[in-house]
């Protein structure tokens, strides 16, 4: 019978990161993808990374092109009422994020991963996960055709929040916290300069807007919409009329749009699973939580998972201590929670959910409060750049 170290099951950032990580402590992997790597390396997803993201990304061995490329952003806008204020990152914290796409960071783990003689299966198909809380697991999953097992001593589930390691758990084990908002987020990526060098969030009564990007000549911006709104029913020029509606008039005025390169529709909603763990498996990334993108979490609440998950299994190779393994779930939902807690705050402060006038008025006054109190601001401003870790 196979048999390798850990089974990671899942390619996205979470997947990669971690196997890179544990393939430089010595650790053996086995990475199952049900994608293939073009699939997989095409998905937009968001581009905001936390200073701890950056640094472990740096630690893997994955920093060259994100520090040449990577933007730096020491600070960003809210804008209402005709009005912007910017949070400043930097005066505020003394750190910045970095404006750099889910999509080459997934790019550069799986180049590197690959290189150093890492072993990733692509579209691999139905994968059961077997003996999780027994003393042999494993998995079973067919590649190319053939059925294959793997005994493992750990899996670790970077699945996502469609993958089957969340779902191989008994109900009875696990608590879930779960949180649907009425609204989604229509994006459009587009190959036009960004109307503002820093991102802008906007709280607009017709609902909210982001004006985030890729780089100095690719923008990626955002509408809230109905959640049951489809793609195909708004065109270019609709969108683009509807964000400059939301945006300052100065603002409005400035944007540059051209013809969308994506476009998709993301539902909002948030998601907690407690423990992260089950026997041998560990959740990490979206197959433990999900956050709504107001506050750019997502990612880098997966790798902070990545983190506490590798030093908790090199703990265990190199000193075997199973400590940390025992600690992972807790050491990860504490910065969970904070995360989702901010990603829900923002979120509320920004989106149009009701048509009662007071949300409105309530949300203005609050962000009135932000561009009045330094005290408030440095508050977003330490949520923003995220907890150490
Ligand atoms: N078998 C194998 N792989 C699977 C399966 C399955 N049954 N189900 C899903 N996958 C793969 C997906 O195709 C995807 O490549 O698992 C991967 C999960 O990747 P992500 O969804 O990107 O999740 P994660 O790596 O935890 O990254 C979190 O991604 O979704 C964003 O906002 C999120 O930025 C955050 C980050
Ligand atoms: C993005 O660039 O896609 C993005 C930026 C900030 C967010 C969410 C998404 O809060």
């Amino acid at each position: 019978m196979a048999h390798t170290q850990v089974v990671i099951i899942g390619a996205g950032p979470s997947g990669l990161l971690l196997a890179r990580l544990l393939a430089m402590a010595g650790v053996r992997t086995v990475v199952l993808e049900r994608h293939s790597r073009a699939y997989v390396e095409a998905r937009i997803r968001a581009g905001v990374l936390e200073p701890g993201t950056v640094a472990l990304l740096n630690e893997a061995g994955a920093g060259a092109r994100l520090q040449a490329e990577g933007l730096p952003h020491s600070g960003f806008q809210l804008a209402f009422e005709e009005q912007t204020h910017r949070i400043d990152l930097l005066a505020l914290t003394g750190q910045q994020v970095t404006v750099y796409g889910q999509t080459e960071v997934q790019k550069d783990l799986g180049a590197l991963h690959l290189a150093a003689g890492g072993i990733i299966h692509y579209e691999v198909e139905a994968i059961t996960l077997r003996d999780l809380a027994g003393r042999q697991a494993g998995v079973e999953y067919l590649h190319n055709g053939v059925r294959e097992r793997l005994d493992c001593d750990f899996v670790a589930g970077c699945d996502g929040a469609h993958g089957v390691s969340h779902q191989a758990i008994p109900a009875q084990a696990v608590q879930r916290f779960e949180r649907v908002y009425p609204v989604g987020w229509l994006g459009v990526l587009a190959n036009v300069p960004p109307v503002s060098h820093e991102l802008v969030y906007a709280n607009h009564h017709r609902g909210f807007a982001l004006c985030s990007m890729r780089s100095q000549t690719r923008s990626r911006y955002y509408i809230q919409c109905a959640v049951g709104d489809r793609v195909d029913q708004w065109s270019d020029e609709q969108f683009w009329n509807e964000l400059q509606c939301r945006l300052p008039a100065a603002m409005a005025s400035a944007l540059i749009t051209g013809p969308s390169i994506e476009k998709s529709i993301a539902p909002l909603r948030s998601q907690v699973t407690e423990p992260m763990r089950y026997g041998r498996l560990f959740l990490v990334g979206d197959a433990a939580h999900i956050v709504p993108p107001t506050g750019a979490k997502g990612l880098n609440l997966a790798v902070s998972d990545v983190r506490f998950l590798w030093e908790a299994l090199t703990g265990f190779y190199q000193h075997h201590d199973e400590r940390l393994l025992n600690e992972y779930s807790s050491r990860a939902l504490l910065r969970v929670w904070q995360a989702t807690r901010f990603s829900w705050w923002f979120t509320a402060l920004m989106h149009r959910f009701t048509d009662d006038p007071a949300e409105h008025r309530l949300q203005v006054a609050e962000l009135l409060n932000l561009a009045h109190s330094r005290a408030a601001s440095q508050a977003v401003a330490e949520n923003y750049i995220g907890a150490t870790f």
